[in-house]
């Protein structure tokens, strides 16, 4: 097949991007297709409408590879791509509309609430501790855990280095103490759980990226009534969305509540496919290596 693999763009995940692109292009042609790899900038439809390709692997991360605008331009050049379709994206990338989606199914997320950002410096829109993050990024851009001590306990002053200061609007939602857990689920199936133990902090960008800031434990070291329950939001989550090929479900478990203690944090339906990502080395547990991995992606895609 002749695939091009969209990559980079200008979110704030240009780089994890860039680096995924690379790992999936290099698979894609150690499997004898070929391909050709695009960076993607405003001209990006003119390039596709060059290349003509059988198929777009899509390795965009953020905005607007992953909320629904390339996946709309591909559905209107007649192009097929891999991973979720327009509408799933749309809402998959904002975490309130998810929640919005998932919870009446009875999908257990935490509440949240968007607050404005200049708000902030004037009041908590919750008790702490709460954590606040942009709707619609990725990789934890942004994210900043509030506690009882931040700001010396008093609301949050602009002068105080955050999220605040880069976005009008943001997602504030209680804090789960306890432990990270995510599932990847591809075509129909929910892969593993893994557990990841920042060596300090919490999950953050830094910690994503850096190798060795970040244990991950796969499969995780938990009963298995939470394992089979993360499992099971993973999977409900990525078909009530309705997303497809692959996806990363994002959890907290609060581990003095038992499996009630599980909450879904998010849906990714642009997963990270970098050498440091989570997928893939769920596809290793279950004995798909890398380039295994990237086609049945793009089987998916094509199904
Ligand atoms: N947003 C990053 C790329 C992930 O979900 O893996
Ligand atoms: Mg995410």
């Amino acid at each position: 097949l002749h695939i091009v693999v969209l990559m980079g763009g200008w979110s704030a995940e240009r780089q994890v991007s860039l680096l995924s692109g690379a790992g999936v292009a290099d698979a894609l042609e150690s499997l004898g297709h070929r391909v050709t790899r695009i960076d993607m900038g405003r001209d990006v439809a003119a390039r596709l409408a060059d290349a003509k390709p059988d198929l777009v692997f899509n390795a965009l991360h953020g905005t607007p590879g992953e909320d629904g605008s390339v996946q709309g331009m591909l559905d209107l050049m007649g192009l097929r791509y891999t991973h979720s379709g327009m509408v799933a994206s749309v809402i998959a990338i904002d975490k309130q509309l998810t929640k919005q989606a998932l919870v009446p199914h009875g999908i257990r997320m935490p509440a949240g609430v968007v607050v404005e950002s200049r708000s902030l410096h004037e009041h908590d829109p919750m008790p702490r501790p709460y954590v606040l993050k942009p709707v619609n990024e990725g990789s934890s851009v942004g994210v900043a855990i509030i506690t009882a001590d931040s700001n010396h306990g008093q609301p949050i002053s602009r002068d105080v280095a955050g999220p605040w200061t880069a976005f009008p609007h943001l997602l504030a939602e209680p804090f789960i103490r306890g432990r990270e857990l995510t599932v990847a689920v591809l075509g129909g199936e929910a892969l593993a759980v893994t557990e990841l133990r920042p060596k300090s902090g919490f999950y953050d960008y830094d910690a994503k990226y850096t190798d060795g800031m970040t244990e991950h434990v796969c499969p995780a070291d938990v009963p298995a009534d939470v394992a089979d329950e993360a499992k099971r939001m993973a999977l409900a989550a990525h078909r009530l969305l309705g997303c497809r090929g692959a996806s990363r479900s994002d959890f907290r478990w609060d581990d003095e509540q038992g499996v009630d203690g599980l909450y879904l944090l998010e849906v990714n339906t642009q997963p990270g496919m970098t050498p440091l990502s989570l997928v893939p080395e769920q596809g290793r547990f279950v004995g798909l290596d890398y380039p295994s991995l990237v086609q049945r992606i793009v089987d998916e895609a094509l199904a």
